[in-house]
């Protein structure tokens, strides 16, 4: 019998909406306010920033096309709706803080659903349903520092009444997240557009 080394390829996948420009700028203003608040917060940039709808992992590059059309499918089911980015806080709510993120002011229901809807799809694909409630919110940024993060803590709940323009959100994007040792850089992949009506 002859045996060949089977070399299976991946991409880290996930699925996720982007944010207008204005947002961005926004949040990199909330960014540049917080900065001095010391546990060495390594701050996303803006131009990265996004709502993650579903995290997929390890996607092998012969699935990938599976992958897109399943998510162009999820997408087709929802119609667009507006977002606003409101309010600043930290996760887990106590304690050392890990992350620091910009929430959403009543996330739409249809959000709500399409996430739902994405969990069960991709589950029948194989990939693992998340076990936690879907917290919906923008990661702006990963403490280094867990030490002491009360300063942090205090400063970003002072931005509690953080608020940005509303927008409206067409699409749903795929993702390619590249680990690097500067950090991850998501690449989209597929742009899938929510439905007209
Ligand atoms: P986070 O911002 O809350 O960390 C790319 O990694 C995106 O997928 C991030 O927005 C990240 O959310 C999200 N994500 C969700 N579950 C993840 C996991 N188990 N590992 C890495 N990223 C995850």
């Amino acid at each position: 019998m002859r045996w060949r080394a089977l070399i299976i390829s991946h991409m880290r996948c996930f699925l996720a909406i982007e944010l207008p420009d204005d947002v961005r700028r926004a949040l990199g203003a909330l960014q540049d306010r917080l900065r001095d608040a010391g546990a060495g917060v390594k701050w996303t940039r803006p131009e990265q920033i996004h709502l993650t709808v579903k995290f997929l992992g390890d996607v092998a590059d012969r699935n990938v096309p599976e992958v897109t059309e399943a998510a162009r499918a999820l997408a087709s089911r929802y119609p667009s709706f507006d977002l606003e980015v409101r309010s600043a806080g930290c996760f887990p709510p106590k304690g050392p803080a890990r992350i620091v993120w910009a929430g959403l002011a009543d996330p739409p229901a249809a959000l709500i659903d399409l996430h739902r809807d994405a969990e069960q799809s991709f589950a029948e694909l194989g990939f693992k349903p998340e076990n936690r409630a879907f917290k919906p919110h923008l990661t702006i940024g990963r403490v280094k520092e867990s030490r002491d993060t009360w300063s942090l803590r205090d400063a970003v709940a002072s931005e509690a009444g953080f608020t940005a323009d509303i927008f409206p959100v067409d699409e749903l994007v795929l993702f390619q997240s590249i680990l690097d040792l500067q950090g991850p850089t998501y690449v989209p992949i597929a742009h899938l557009p929510f439905s007209k009506t």
